[in-house]
């Protein structure tokens, strides 16, 4: 097979969703459908608790089994699908926009009765930033719920999502009797528990036939017609190439619990998703199908193993065919590496492979070589863009717990930023560092790998802060005036670039209103 034939045959994306809407669930059924497992239940029990606010052993529980869960993959239709695993916790929302600059699309899956949550708000904004192509799943459909044409309208105004319903509900909750897919022409009858046979999809053409009073009732069939109708006039046709703009996203409605629907949106999901797309670098347009090799890092495991220090990298390849034992080259550090044991993942099992496509997410065992964002090449030099780090909003002081382990936390500490669980700033003033999250959960991570990974100690101290924003300018001479005026405030990052630390969003307006020959930047990536 050529590398475009590979190519064309992969789809890689990630089911995004607020916590219990059914991410995991629905991930599920469509493994159940790859054949990539056998068994419901074995994605689920590797699901981090709900809730699980400060379990330190559920943390490391689910550390341990994430490097699992983080891509898998199936075979569907001659194609070879790999769902990334995002995590649903918000204080690892950088985890998952991380993780969604190496899908090509994705799957958003909404609660009928819960409508659209903040979660998804925050994830879809970042979707539309970068026009990566949604497809919307509306679950549950087996529990009352809102009526679809008002969920469609606060989906639309919500998510800023143009909508496009290829298949629609016929009632709901105790009344749920299927869905109709206008994509296939089919109506889909409900039976509980997933137990949907041949004979429970009907194709039908004209929505007129009186089978459908037959099977779902005259109240039902009349208001499917009538609904059908109005969802024809009110939203646009479904053209494949708006879609795959990202101006256009399909719907389906079903109950991934009941194994409803999914099959539907399945067989669609192959026939519309992108294969994978072209990717920015800070100097060009890498395309899947150039000769060389490319890929970026888009996120670090450590080895739950305390005795092996080495981590996983999860690599997006982007161009090329990545080949075992090969040297690469590691642009940030300007590095030749090459590696002997790639790891491609199929379900929950691991395997060794010898050549990878774009597309892929492969895993490589690094000794600390790897940071989030790195990029691998052929020789060129360039970095892959989309993996920037966000203005943090907590902060607390680190100190040094055990001062004959300064050296084990020192490292711990870097180590871990690499891998992209917090920010490290040092004060320009007293040199004191500060560790800045997005959530709270993350100084307890910090706090228990640095004790049972490196044996290392901490403790924090609070601090009140608004937010640290990276700042920088044209004007060379306003940016040292001003970082000599603000250097009470001025910190460093792990890269040395300059950071103010806003203390209230008053203080922040004011000074940018007051500087604006400097330019604040809310991402590292500017
Ligand atoms: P998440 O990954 O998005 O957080 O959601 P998850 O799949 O874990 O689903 C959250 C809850 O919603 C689970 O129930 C799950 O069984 C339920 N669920 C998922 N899809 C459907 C559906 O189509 N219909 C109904 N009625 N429920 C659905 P739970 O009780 O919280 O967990 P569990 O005890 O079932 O594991």
């Amino acid at each position: 097979m050529n590398l475009l034939d590979e190519i064309n045959k992969r789809r890689t994306f990630a089911i995004i969703s607020h916590p219990d809407a059914g991410k995991t669930t629905l991930t599920e059924k469509l493994l159940l459908f790859g054949g990539a497992i056998q068994t419901a239940g074995a994605v689920k029990s590797n699901k981090i608790k709900k809730h699980a606010t400060s379990d330190f052993m559920e943390i490391e529980r689910q550390r341990g089994i994430s490097v699992a869960t983080s891509v898998m993959g199936f075979e569907y239709n001659d194609l070879k699908i790999s769902i990334l695993d995002t995590p649903g916790h918000q204080d690892f929302a950088e985890d998952t926009f991380r993780t969604l600059t190496a899908a090509d699309s994705v799957i958003v899956v909404i609660d009928v009765a819960k409508g659209v949550e903040p979660q998804t708000e925050k994830l879809v904004k970042v979707c539309r930033m970068r026009k990566t192509p949604v497809i919307v799943f509306i679950n549950k459909l087996d529990r009352d719920g809102k009526d679809s044409m008002t969920l469609l309208d606060e989906i639309e105004a919500k998510l800023g999502l143009n909508v496009c319903p290829l298949s629609w509900n016929i009632g709901m909750g105790p009344e749920f009797k299927g869905i109709y897919s206008m994509y296939e022409q089919k109506l889909c009858l409900f039976s509980p528990h997933g137990k949907q046979s041949e004979e429970d999809v009907l194709t039908i053409t004209d929505l007129n036939t009186p089978i459908l009073e037959e099977q779902v009732g005259n109240k039902l069939a009349e208001e499917l017609r009538e609904e059908v109708d109005l969802v024809s006039t009110v939203y646009p046709e479904f053209d494949r190439d708006t879609y795959l703009a990202g101006d256009l996203s399909p719907v389906f409605f079903g109950s991934a619990l009941n194994n409803f629907g999914v099959k539907e949106l399945l067989e669609c999901f192959t026939q519309i998703a992108p294969p994978p797309l072209a990717r920015e670098t800070d100097t060009r347009v890498v395309e899947p199908q150039e000769e060389k090799f490319t890929g970026f890092v888009f996120k670090i495991h450590a080895n739950i193993d305390p005795r092996h220090r080495d981590r996983i990298a999860f690599v997006r390849i982007c161009s090329g065919v990545f080949e075992r034992n090969k040297y690469y080259h590691h642009t940030r550090q300007n590095k030749k590496l090459r590696f002997s044991n790639p790891t491609a993942f199929m379900a929950s099992k691991k395997s060794v492979i010898d050549f990878s496509y774009p597309g892929d997410i492969i895993g490589l065992y690094d000794s600390g070589n790897f940071k989030i964002g790195d990029t691998l090449t052929e020789g060129e030099q360039m970095s892959f863009k989309g993996m920037p780090s966000f203005s943090p909003e907590q902060f607390r002081y680190i100190e040094n717990a055990n001062p004959l382990k300064s050296k084990q936390l020192y490292k711990g500490i870097d180590q871990l930023m690499d891998e992209g669980v917090a920010q490290l700033f040092t004060r320009i003033n007293n040199g004191r560092r500060i560790i800045g999250t997005v959530g709270a959960l993350q100084y307890d991570v910090i706090q228990y790998r640095l004790e049972h990974e490196y044996g290392a100690s901490c403790r924090y101290e609070p601090l009140s802060l608004h937010k640290a924003c990276w700042i920088s300018s044209e004007d060379q001479e306003a940016l040292k005036t001003f970082k000599s005026r603000q250097q009470r405030l001025m910190a460093e990052d792990k890269e040395g670039r300059d950071v103010f630390l806003a203390e209230s969003a008053f203080t922040l307006q004011m000074l940018q209103q007051q500087s604006p020959e400097i330019e604040f930047h809310f991402t590292s990536e500017f």
